[in-house]
């Protein structure tokens, strides 16, 4: 069995935060949203992975390099364009060969992994198996229909109207006959070759699809809260663990990470919280669900159910919750006089400030 991951897409979305990086290696926990779909490929037993890059091609072979540290070995596959999931699979054909595969997108989140998915497709040999979840906003996703027993008989990619909650998750696991029907779907409206459209190709052609509803399920949608859901998930797993240098005055309390390199100095950490090596906290309070990236300064400030990127530096600014500071971001406070907010944001970005 291989697996074909797919981490292109534009890079020219604008969302926060992604819309200068691949979504794929945007953090969570301090560690790429992408890394853990490669980890959970490898846990599986596959080791034969295709990664699928775009525009941000470097940046994900400078993280991911040949796939060793992963204990996988990964074939780059250049798609020219997002021009579809399924013409992602349609050019990976050569890859693939006559093997069942896993398609995982890249900006996807299962907790659990996927071996037991792996390995009831082993099991049951269907033509294709998806997985689905119940989601809020279903008009967001794929959309699965099934009729009273609970066989999927239709599939909508984001239905204005959408006939259930049951959202397509972006892990898919396929035997060969998904070859014809990506090769047999035209582009959708927005000028995709659909991989929700090469399903029903199957279920048109009477193919055997199965599906399984699961659940701890995220995706990058750009949503700041949904990221903060996740970050805060993963770090409820998180092993306590202290490589840094923390000093005697300094209090470390629950589950807290920090990793060797980060310096402490006269702050309290209130875990769940993972602090990134070469990051310096000094005379802070960093409380609970919080993750600060590689190479931070937080000094004279307090921050809470947050995430902080590389090289962001946060001073003297009292305290801030519920936030995601993107790399290289300052936080300053303004001089005393004028009393006046000034701001240096992002396309896309958003500031809430209490007055
Ligand atoms: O995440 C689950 C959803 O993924 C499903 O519910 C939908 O049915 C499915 O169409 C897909 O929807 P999105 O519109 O959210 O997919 P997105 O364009 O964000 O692409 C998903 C991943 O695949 C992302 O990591 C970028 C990568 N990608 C996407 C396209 C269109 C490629 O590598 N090449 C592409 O051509």
């Amino acid at each position: 069995m291989k697996a074909l991951v797919l981490a292109g897409g534009s890079g020219t979305r604008l969302r926060p935060i992604t819309h200068t990086s691949a979504k794929q290696l945007l953090p969570v926990a301090n560690k790429p949203v992408l890394f853990y779909g490669l980890e959970a490929i490898a846990d599986a037993g596959i080791t034969d992975v295709g990664i699928v890059v775009g525009d941000s091609e470097a940046e994900i072979r400078n993280a991911v390099g040949d796939g060793r540290a992963f204990g996988i070995t990964v074939t780059y596959i250049q798609q020219r364009a997002p021009l579809g999931i399924a013409h992602a699979v349609l050019i990976a054909r050569e890859f693939l060969g006559e093997d069942d595969f896993v398609l995982y997108l890249g900006d996807n989140f299962l907790v659990g992994g996927i071996t037991d998915v792996v390995d009831t497709f082993l099991t049951q040999r269907p033509d294709a198996q998806i997985l689905l979840t119940r989601v809020a906003r279903p008009s967001e996703f794929g959309v699965a229909e099934l009729d009273g027993t609970g066989r999927v008989v239709g599939l909508q990619e984001k239905p204005q109207r959408p006939k259930s909650d049951l959202a397509l998750v972006g892990v898919y696991l396929f035997g060969t006959a998904i070859h014809e029907a990506v090769r047999a779907v035209r582009p959708s409206a927005r000028g995709e070759l659909e991989i929700t459209h090469a399903l029903q190709w199957l279920i048109d052609h009477g193919s055997d699809l199965r599906s399984t509803e699961v659940s701890g399920y995220w995706k990058d949608t750009g949503n700041v809260a949904d990221m903060l859901e996740v970050n805060r998930l993963v770090l409820e797993t998180l092993e306590p663990r202290v490589d840094g240098e923390v000093d005697e005055t300094s209090e470390i309390i629950g589950r807290v990470r920090i990793d060797a390199g980060a310096t402490v100095r006269h702050s309290r950490i209130v875990g769940p919280a993972v602090i990134g090596s070469g990051s310096v906290l000094t005379d802070t309070y960093v409380g609970p669900f919080t993750s600060i990236a590689q190479g931070c300064r937080i000094q004279d400030s307090e921050i809470e159910f947050s995430i902080v990127l590389k090289n962001a530096s946060v001073t003297g600014v009292g305290r801030i919750e519920a936030s995601l500071i993107g790399r290289s971001v300052e936080v300053t406070p303004a001089p005393a006089v004028p009393r006046a907010h000034r701001l240096v944001l992002g396309d896309h970005s958003k500031a809430q400030i209490s007055a």
